[in-house]
């Protein structure tokens, strides 16, 4: 092989590709894409100037998820200068941007992208498949009953090339398959008795959403993406999952672990644990979703309580000095962890930008999720204090125990 000429092409296979992005990020600079307000995120100012993603460079790039309220208001400056990756919280999900088989909804989806492309920061996708936020229609057919495996796994098939297919060379990675195992602890389930799981008869989707989107875009890195994933049974059913798809040659780059963590959970040893079987298939990983609530566990109705009985819920402490100390301390050990393993880990991404909103701040009326509650929802909001910024978008204590290391 003549090793100049391969060499001169693959010189041009990255510089233009480079151009390219640099000319699309300018001309994607639209006004309405320039952060707002001059905010300065940080107390201290020798530190003003430097961002998570800063302290983070030669370790992974540090992501946030976003809405549109975050991309059009004073958090945008603080996503610019803390963060250099983006998800959308809601909007590429199945149900908003697919409602019906011939209405797509790109509006806010394509804001996010040309937010990000602006400001060139990274973009994953969320996500291809999942049994929640889904597009209804899928199911059903004409008559209104359940739509047979072939015309599912047809319909999948177009939402993912058309989906995926658009964002073609913007999206670096995505959350092609979410949640898809079962969260009991019966050990015999290893899957969610989702719509996918019951009209496919098992578990086909899953690998076929997988070659469908590398069909669609074999340059994307494409992720499993759940939770409680260092949670010892379900570790285990992801882990059989992850073993199945790599043995069977499925288009799989990594897992997503999606961390919704508490005060005590996980243990450094459980999150090593998960760690060290992940990588053992050849598999990257990435924290999509990180967050720690200081919220205290539900009580539980006392034994002999009448079945089905709820629990007032605990009293709110609100955030407290024991429990932001309790918070430094996970996020500490959590840091120091994906900072030994940053050979394996290739993104963080934290769900939420501040502890002014997060979906984990529950309402009265049962409703959970600063977003699943309407206009009129009783604001009995007890918040969840789950990020390094705090309701001012001001970096928490918290975040120095991220930064400095
Ligand atoms: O858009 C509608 C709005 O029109 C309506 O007025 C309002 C009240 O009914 O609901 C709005 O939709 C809400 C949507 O967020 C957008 O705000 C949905 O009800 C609400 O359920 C949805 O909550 C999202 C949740 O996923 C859905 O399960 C949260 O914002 C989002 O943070 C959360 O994110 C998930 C990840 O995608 C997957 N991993 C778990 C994570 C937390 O549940």
């Amino acid at each position: 092989m003549n090793f100049s000429i391969v060499n001169k092409k693959a010189d041009r296979g990255f510089v233009l590709p480079a151009i390219a992005f640099i000319i699309l990020s300018l001309v994607q600079c639209t006004p309405k894409h320039q952060v707002v307000s001059s905010f300065q995120a940080g107390t201290t100012a020798d530190n003003s100037k430097k961002g998570l993603k800063d302290y983070y460079k030669s370790y992974f790039p540090i992501g946030v998820a976003v809405n549109m309220a975050s991309l059009h208001g004073p958090d945008s400056a603080l996503i610019v200068k803390e963060f250099n990756s983006v998800t959308p919280e809601n909007d590429m999900k199945m149900g908003p941007i697919h409602p019906s088989e011939d209405v797509y909804n790109w509006k806010n989806a394509d804001d996010i992208v040309d937010f990000a492309v602006c400001h060139r920061i990274k973009i994953r996708g969320h996500n291809l498949c999942w049994h929640n936020q889904e597009a209804a229609w899928m199911f059903k057919g004409v008559d209104g009953k359940p739509v047979t495996k072939e015309l599912l796994l047809k319909r999948l098939k177009d939402h993912i090339f058309t989906v995926a297919g658009r964002y073609k060379g913007k999206i670096y990675a995505w959350d092609v398959v979410n949640e898809a195992v079962d969260d009991s602890d019966d050990t015999t389930q290893i899957y969610r008795k989702s719509n996918w799981y019951n009209i496919c008869d098992g578990p086909d989707f899953i690998e076929a959403a997988f070659r469908y989107a590398h069909e669609a875009d074999p340059q994307a890195k494409l992720y499993y993406n759940d939770y409680n994933s260092e949670h010892p049974v379900k570790r285990e059913k992801i882990y059989k999952l992850l073993k199945k798809l790599v043995d069977d040659h499925v288009p799989i780059d990594g897992v997503g672990m999606q961390a919704h963590w508490k005060l005590n959970e996980p243990s450094p040893n459980e999150l090593r644990k998960a760690l060290d079987e992940v990588t053992s298939l050849g598999l990257k990983v990435q924290f999509t979703e990180l967050d720690i609530t200081i919220r205290l566990p539900q009580p539980k109705p006392a034994p002999g309580a009448t079945p089905g009985a709820t629990m007032p819920p605990a009293p709110d402490p609100g955030y407290t000095p024991e429990l932001e100390a309790k918070q430094i301390a996970q996020y500490k050990m959590a840091f120091d962890i994906f900072r030994q393993y940053k050979k394996f880990i290739t993104s963080v991404t934290f769900w939420n930008v501040s502890d002014r909103y997060s979906w984990l701040d529950q309402r009265g009326g049962g409703l959970t999720g600063g977003a699943a509650a309407g206009a009129n929802t009783p604001r009995t909001v007890r918040k969840a204090y789950p990020l390094l910024f705090d309701e001012n978008r001001e970096r928490k204590n918290a975040y120095w125990s991220v930064a400095n290391f």
